[in-house]
């Protein structure tokens, strides 16, 4: 979910439309805003998108006079989405925003209607509202301070009471929230993109703190109610990377950003044509007395993490387990402190990720968060952190983030090996040269894009279907098939293409699409005797493959060719195909590429 907040001169409903727009991104089940209209707090919500919900709302409305209020835009976890189940929730005297899980608020609910409170909603969040009304003394601080005391889980809350009119509050636990500091104005988000157009200056709201907003400025208290002081930020991300900038869509905008991003994160990590840790404590002592390598994340994330698993291995002889972060911090893992632990996250505040580093900081364990977003809680909570350099990413579906996490995993990968002495310094060197070309050759798929055109008006119709391809084409299958998946909603699976004869080949039938990934030119043999097995099923096969591959036509329908690089490095360059087939099927459909249902880009909650 994300929260936004205003208080200023400016009438603020438009102010809080616009960046909730920026937030969208963190969930679009519905939105809604409360502004202290008058005397009293008014709230306007909205199932469904902004533009199909909150907008067309607020059209109907008469003309708003407010200065202050609180937005929100939902991602939903407790209760259907709906316009009751929507926030702001609160009762008239209280109103909230709230981002992430109320673990208790069953017994705050029991305890609350025995106090002879009704319940309209189905969410955690409506039990906090009543609390806080409860709790209320006429100091809104002490009752704040009071209310979160009672409540537990992981959340950051928006604020407002009707009888302290042009104020806002913010509390946090674990979930993001800033609080900007404009010229006469303050505001409150879940992050920076939804207030840069109006300021570049902000506080980092950290756990266990509450803030008191006016026009003029905030105090931050912690939970004893002591003042506390805090450093201002200054956000370097460009505006104009939360804009479309001509583009139909984020996604492609980002795809197309990916050489860009690519250089921004590895040259500055190249130091006398060696990878370079040093900015982050990473020491080549270090890398050598590590026993295990662990790699965590989420969905794409974790998917990087997998190609990880494949370089590290191959060129350092070193064992790398990769986890989900919902299983990790929950399978009581064989960690231990010689082992180190990469984190990887765009957002740097997903919940799963975030508890497994917890968890793998309390054993002991040295750990390494690779993290898009500076200051992130992920960034803040690793033992040593290296920032991706891609620039804010917009769309839900991951593109130039998760190139960047990949890129990163070669330059650990050559590192570990250097260290390690699995390769010598010349090979080292070789390595990092061909991964600084990498770039043009993700230009030059990212120019001629009619080829994904034509193969994706040959998916639309499809109800299902499978990528496949051994080693390094197998991780990047999988990322593939998520990107696929989630803005297209066909149905894909990636498999290992050598498994395939195990079982899942019985769902082969005529017309079925099978997308083979044969990069990899000491698997290729085999991957074409898979490729040969579905094709004398039925399938109509796509291959994406390295430029210099033969085969007979008869066997692929359609041929996605790639300029050539060194083989461990090819899943830099084929996932591009990947991506752009992903993203003109789902376009092609009429989809909403950006928002597509049911996900969200930061998922804070468990
Ligand atoms: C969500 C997004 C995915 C993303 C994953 C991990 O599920 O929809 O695109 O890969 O979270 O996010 P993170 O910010 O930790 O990389």
């Amino acid at each position: 979910c994300g929260i936004v907040g205003y208080v200023g001169a400016k009438e603020c409903t438009a102010i809080l439309v616009n960046s909730l727009t920026k937030l969208e991104y963190r969930g679009y089940d519905s939105a809604g805003i409360a502004v202290f209209e008058g005397d009293r707090i008014k709230t306007v919500k909205a199932k469904g998108k902004l533009k199909e919900g909150l907008i067309k709302k607020l059209e109907n409305e008469p003309h708003f006079t407010a200065t202050a209020g609180i937005g929100h835009t939902r991602w939903a976890t407790h209760g259907e989405p709906s316009d009751i189940n929507s926030h702001p929730i609160g009762n008239g005297r209280v109103s909230i925003v709230h981002n992430g899980i109320i673990e208790n608020y069953r017994k705050l609910k029991e305890f609350l209607i025995s106090k002879g409170y009704g319940f309209e909603s189905q969410t955690d969040t409506e039990a906090v509202a009543k609390l806080l009304d409860y709790n209320y003394d006429g100091d809104p601080i002490d009752t704040i301070i009071r209310t979160i005391a009672d409540i537990e889980g992981a959340y950051s809350l928006g604020i407002m009471f009707r009888e302290h009119k042009n104020r806002i509050f913010a509390a946090r636990k674990e979930s993001p929230l800033i609080v900007g500091k404009g010229k006469g104005e303050m505001f409150i988000a879940s992050d920076v993109t939804a207030i840069i157009e109006y300021t570049r200056e902000y506080y980092l709201l950290e756990p266990g703190e509450v803030a008191d907003i006016t026009a003029d400025g905030v105090t931050f208290y912690d939970m004893h109610k002591n003042v506390i002081e805090k450093e201002l930020q200054v956000a370097t991300w460009d505006v104009s990377a939360a804009e479309k900038g001509g583009y139909a869509h984020f996604m492609l905008k980002e795809i197309c950003e990916q050489p860009d991003a690519l250089k921004k994160t590895i040259n500055p990590r190249i130091k006398n044509g060696l990878p370079d840790f040093s900015e982050c404590g990473l020491t080549d002592e270090k890398l050598r007395s590590y026993h295990h390598i662990y790699i965590v994340g989420c969905g794409s994330a974790m998917h990087a993490g997998m190609v990880g698993k494949y370089v590290i291995e191959k060129l350092a002889r070193t064992p790398v387990v990769v986890d989900i972060a919902s299983e990790f911090r929950y399978r009581d893992p064989l960690l231990a402190p010689d082992d180190l632990v990469v984190i990887i996250s765009q957002s740097g505040e997903t919940a799963d990720t975030l508890a497994a580093l917890k968890l793998a900081n309390s054993i002991g364990a040295d750990t390494l968060a690779i993290v898009n977003v500076v200051g992130s809680s992920i960034a803040r909570e690793a033992k040593m952190v290296m920032y991706t350099l891609a620039g804010p990413e917009i769309s839900v579906c991951s593109t130039k983030a998760y190139m960047v996490q990949a890129a990163f995993m070669y330059l650990l990968a050559f590192r570990v090996a250097y260290a390690r002495n699995a390769i010598d310094e010349e090979q080292c060197r070789q390595l990092i040269s061909e991964l600084s070309q990498i770039p043009s050759k993700v230009q030059k798929c990212v120019d001629d894009q009619t080829q994904y055109q034509k193969v994706a008006s040959k998916l639309i119709s499809a109800d299902s279907l499978l990528y496949i391809g051994r080693g390094l084409d197998y991780a990047l299958s999988m990322e593939g098939s998520l990107k696929l998946k989630e803005i297209s909603y066909i149905h894909s699976e990636s498999y290992a293409a050598g498994e395939l004869k195990h079982g899942t080949i019985s769902l082969i039938e005529d017309g079925m699409p099978v997308i083979a990934v044969a990069t990899q030119h000491d698997l290729y043999e085999k991957t074409m005797s898979n490729i040969k097995e579905v094709k004398t099923r039925g399938a109509t096969v796509v291959m994406v493959c390295s430029e210099d591959m033969k085969f007979d036509g008869n066997d692929v329908d359609y041929p996605v060719m790639l300029p050539l690089a060194r083989d461990l490095l090819m899943p830099l360059v084929a996932v591009v195909p990947l991506q752009l087939i992903a993203y003109y099927t789902a376009a092609l459909k009429n989809f909403d590429v950006d928002h597509p249902r049911n996900l969200a880009k930061s998922v804070t909650v468990e």
